[in-house]
């Protein structure tokens, strides 16, 4: 039997941090994801293979179980692609290729990507039936279990896909529209931790209580007129409300010199549109392009690792190329 699944990824599009004070963000999955290929096996060995991280390991199942445990102390993105296959029992080993297409710890949700992905590939061999709504549980479940603490919009945009809205109660909603997001994601291969960057937002909240909650409230006005403007299919207006919510997230403190670097040089190309999107403090920028995407690509990638995306409505999918006679 052979299986292909493929699971998105995600950028934050706008209202990151200020998502953490119960404000509105807007997230997108992205064409650029994981895919996984599983091969049946007639013996009981499981064979992980991950070209991205050069992994390769062999495995045996005993009892129908792999029964792995990951090191307390030392956890590693391959954990991920373990606990998924402890969750189900199999008749058969298999070889599980795992193609990262995105980048790794800096944003875009590769630990929730791929744990979907796998998760989706599992079910198929297995003849699990498992809805959408299960396996964005049972991805969010494994990232906690590894993180401690995980929140549910990676797994969910990996899962559902599309453009989402996460509202003031942090409830995520589709938003409906037939825009275009044409996207270039670039990569200052510096990475940032995330924890210590809401923190230092905390830290600046707590000392200018007055300014910071004026920054929070424009943040929150800006993200609701995006979600309109994605609706209006206005894609200037679009452009300067992503520059905006750069210069906040610059307020906020939470830009570097290097994603400066990169924002204004894919503006001085002619991108409309370019903010850092996750936590800030390293990782990546996205550039919105409407026009002329392949000029500027061609451009920004000569100076730093870029891919081109667009969103990604479906989510996880998967299919069975071959049965076993
Ligand atoms: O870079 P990411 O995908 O981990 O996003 C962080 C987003 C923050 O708003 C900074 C933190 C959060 O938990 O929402």
């Amino acid at each position: 039997m052979k299986i292909k699944t493929f699971a998105p990824g995600k950028i934050i599009l706008f209202g990151e941090h200020v998502v953490v004070y119960k404000k509105p963000a807007i997230a997108v999955a992205i064409s650029r994801g994981v895919n996984v290929e599983l091969d049946s096996r007639c013996d009981n060995n499981i064979c992980v293979n991950i070209d991205l991280i050069n992994y390769s390991s062999q495995l045996e199942l005993v009892d129908k179980k792999l029964n792995y445990q990951c090191d307390e102390d030392n956890k590693q993105i391959t954990d991920y692609v373990y606990e998924a296959i402890n969750m189900f029992e199999f008749e058969n080993g298999f070889n599980l290729n795992i193609d990262i297409n995105m980048y790794l710890g800096v944003g875009l949700g590769s630990s929730a990507t791929i744990t979907v992905a796998t998760i989706k590939a599992l079910a198929l061999y297995t003849d699990t039936n498992l809805t959408k709504e299960d396996i964005a549980e049972y991805a969010h479940n494994i990232e906690i279990k590894i993180q401690g603490a995980a929140s549910p919009i990676d797994t969910a945009m990996s899962t559902y896909g599309g453009l989402i809205y996460i509202d003031n109660e942090s409830k995520l909603n589709r938003i409906d529209c037939n825009m275009q997001l044409p996207l270039l994601v670039s990569n200052c291969e510096i990475s940032a931790n995330t924890g210590l960057l809401v923190e230092s937002v905390r830290k600046k909240y707590e000392k200018y209580p007055e300014i910071i909650e004026n920054i929070f409230s424009t943040a929150e006005e800006l993200v609701n007129e995006a979600k309109d403007t994605f609706i209006e299919n206005d894609s200037n207006k679009l452009a300067n409300l992503i520059n905006i919510n750069q210069g906040l997230l610059d307020a906020l403190g939470v830009n570097t010199l290097e994603l400066s670097d990169m924002i204004y040089k894919v503006r001085g190309y002619g991108a409309t549109g370019s903010k850092l999107t996750g936590s800030g403090g390293g990782g990546c920028i996205y550039a919105y392009c409407p026009d002329n995407i392949d000029e500027f690509y061609n451009k920004i990638s000569e100076d730093y690792l870029t891919f081109k995306c667009e969103q990604s409505d479906s989510g996880v999918y998967g299919e069975i190329i071959t049965q076993d006679k």
